[in-house]
């Protein structure tokens, strides 16, 4: 066959690895609606895919995946570089000669019996001249049509790569060799945790997974390379990826500012990003769900760019009471993982705000009935839907510069302690508040949900290098722009409990309050009253007008609670403690200041 490229390392590395994986058939990718259509066919066939009822879901499709791969692993990702210092100790580090024999024996004919897929990619708009192309080849039917959502993906990428052009190599197996006559599995995939590897070999760059299908393991171009590899290239040059949703809030009197929010897997990103305000007037568009790669505009601002197109948003807990745009936007030609079918061959998962189904297929294919103490749908369940079907995209979510940023905001699942917003002093301030995110983990990876861990800037799964360097980057912003040009930066906590374990804050489109006042802080307008741990709304600060919400409670959500907040910095100090020697000295300042703010 011909390739559909005069790019020879690309035709060149296509044939190395079609000899060592020995795929039945080669399919390069054009990114056409029949290819779609055709293979999303195919996985009907397999069984892979159930089409959903075309009157209710037109386009959609219900995918099942093994039982043992349902989210992202972190303890088999590994950051593979000469130097083990320079991944740092929040990554498994593994030495890229010896890792890149054990890759080449797994992926040793794992594609036997198999259609080996070849999908040219573009990280951010095909004209953008910050986007990054990659080429992932895979034997997974399930994650090329997942990429054709969440990328820009066919031959206009090849278009743009030319004969000379360069890309990251993504390969990908599910590590599922078919034998002759062998019946495939409705979910090839390697179910034995300790088999699957996903490998960032940051020299190079190139990204090898192996035995996965599900997720941030398998789509190549999310977490891998638009995060682990890209803050790796973004240190280089100067500019930042990041784990952050792009939003854009306009006030009643047409002032648009552009924010970026960081928060863990999980915690409410989606949520945020396509909110509905409650406040009237106010609105919300959305650029972006999950990452931002963020460079210095030519007039000295932030500007940030989202590399997807697509959402590969958590399911459960999705309504129309807490996000109606998202509920909006999965109403057709989006792919459903690991969610319930009704009888209808409708979607269904806990806390959708409808009525639990009589009976229903469950995750795992099940017979599901509501008493039956399962839950229908996996927590980490997933939809994967084209961002351009969102009912209040902005705009400008396509620019090819991105768009100007007024302010960051970090968060994370904080039961206790942390308040509802806090406003960051200084530029260091805000670092600080950034490295020491921290949240009770999720269903997003697999592990034991709801224990505290620190996780910086929303990073810890996805910072490709030394966490203490990634620190000294951010510092390092202030010095590539006038400080008075960089977004001010918040900490916001929309997960407070009271002492009955009952959320003090209600959240979603409420969050447009916060919203609010951060936008007047950014603007001067809006009062603070000063902190030890960062500038709070004063007593009337915050509009809480039409809001069934008493006194206690704001003050329970706005006060500095000093006990927890010294327990605060001395968690804080045990994890600096790990970070080691290239922790940067202004954050130890920073913990500093605070303790000695909180003794005063
Ligand atoms: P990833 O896709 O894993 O990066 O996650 P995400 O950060 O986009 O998380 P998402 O918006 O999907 O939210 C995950 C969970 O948090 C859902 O169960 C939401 O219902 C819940 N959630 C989101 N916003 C709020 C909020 O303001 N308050 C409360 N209490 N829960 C929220
Ligand atoms: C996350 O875990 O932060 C996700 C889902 O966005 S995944 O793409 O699987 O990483
Ligand atoms: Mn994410």
């Amino acid at each position: 066959m011909s390739e559909p490229t005069k790019n020879s390392k690309l035709v060149a590395w296509v044939h190395e690895t079609a000899t060592l994986c020995k795929p039945a058939k080669i399919h390069w990718c054009d990114g056409s609606d029949a290819e779609y259509n055709a293979l999303c066919q195919l996985m009907v066939k397999g069984g892979t895919f159930t089409p959903l009822n075309e009157k209710l879901r037109p386009g959609c499709f219900l995918a099942r995946s093994h039982a043992s791969d349902v989210a992202r692993v972190e303890d088999r990702t590994y950051i593979s570089c000469k130097n083990k210092e320079d991944a740092g100790p929040t990554n498994n580090w593994a030495d890229p000669v010896a890792m890149k024999e054990t890759m080449k024996g797994l992926f040793a004919g794992s594609m036997e019996g198999r259609t080996m897929y070849v999908i040219p990619f573009s990280m951010g708009p095909l004209d953008s001249p910050i986007a990054k192309i990659g080429i992932e080849i895979t034997d997974s039917p399930y994650v090329v049509v997942n990429m054709r959502i969440m990328t820009r993906m066919g031959q206009a990428v090849l278009d743009k790569l030319g004969a000379a052009g360069t890309f990251i190599p993504c390969l990908h197996s599910v590590g599922a060799p078919l034998k002759p006559g062998q019946k495939d599995d409705f979910w090839p995939c390697q179910p034995d945790p300790a088999k699957k590897y996903i490998v960032h070999f940051q020299d190079e760059p190139a990204i090898w997974s192996y035995g996965s299908g599900y997720g941030g393991n398998a789509l190549l171009g999310k977490k891998c390379l638009a995060l682990r590899v890209a803050s790796v290239v973004a240190r280089k040059e100067g500019w930042m990826a990041e784990h952050m949703v792009i939003l854009a809030l306009t006030s009643p009197a047409g002032k648009k500012h552009y924010v970026c929010a960081a928060f863990p897997s999980a915690c409410g990103k989606t949520n945020l990003a396509m909110m509905q305000p409650s406040l009237p007037g106010w609105s919300v568009r959305c650029l972006g769900d999950d990452i931002a790669w963020i460079r210095v505009g030519e007039d000295g601002r932030l500007y940030a760019m989202n590399p997807e197109s697509g959402f590969f948003g958590v399911a459960p807990g999705t309504s129309d009471q807490s996000n109606p745009n998202a509920m909006k936007t999965i109403t057709r030609n989006t792919i459903f993982t690991n969610v319930a079918l009704t009888p209808e061959g409708d979607i269904w998962w806990e806390d959708m705000g409808v009525p639990a189904p009589a009976k229903a297929i469950d995750w795992e294919g099940k017979e599901w009935t509501p008493d039956c103490g399962r839950k229908a749908a996996h927590a980490n369940a997933r939809f994967t839907a084209p961002a351009l079907q969102c009912p209040v995209i902005d705009p400008e979510w396509e620019s090819a510069k991105g768009v100007p940023i007024s302010a960051f905001l970090f968060g994370g699942r904080r039961p206790s302690t942390i308040p509802l917003v806090n406003e960051a002093f200084s530029w260091e301030h805000g670092v600080f508040m950034g490295s020491s995110t921290g949240s009770e983990t999720t269903a997003a990876a697999l592990g034991k949900a709801g224990v505290l861990r620190r996780d910086p800037f929303a990073m810890l799964p996805f910072c490709g290098y030394n966490m203490g360097d990634y620190f000294t980057h951010w510092l390092s912003m202030a010095g590539r722009t006038d400080r008075s040009k960089l977004p001010k930066v918040f900490f916001v906590n929309w997960f407070r409990k009271s002492p009955e374990g009952k959320w003090l804050w209600p959240g979603y489109g409420e969050n447009s309050r916060v919203l609010k006042w951060i936008c007047e802080r950014v603007e001067g307008t809006a009062k603070a009253v000063k902190t030890p741990i960062g500038n709070l709304p004063a007593e009337d600060g915050l509009d809480v007008s039409g809001l069934k919400i008493s006194k206690d409670e704001i003050k329970a959500l706005l006060s500095v609670d000093a006990e927890g907040w010294k327990n605060e910095a001395v968690d804080i100090a045990g994890y600096y403690e790990k970070l080691g020697d290239r922790l940067p000295k202004a954050l130890k300042q920073e913990l500093e200041g605070l303790k000695s703010r909180l003794n005063a």
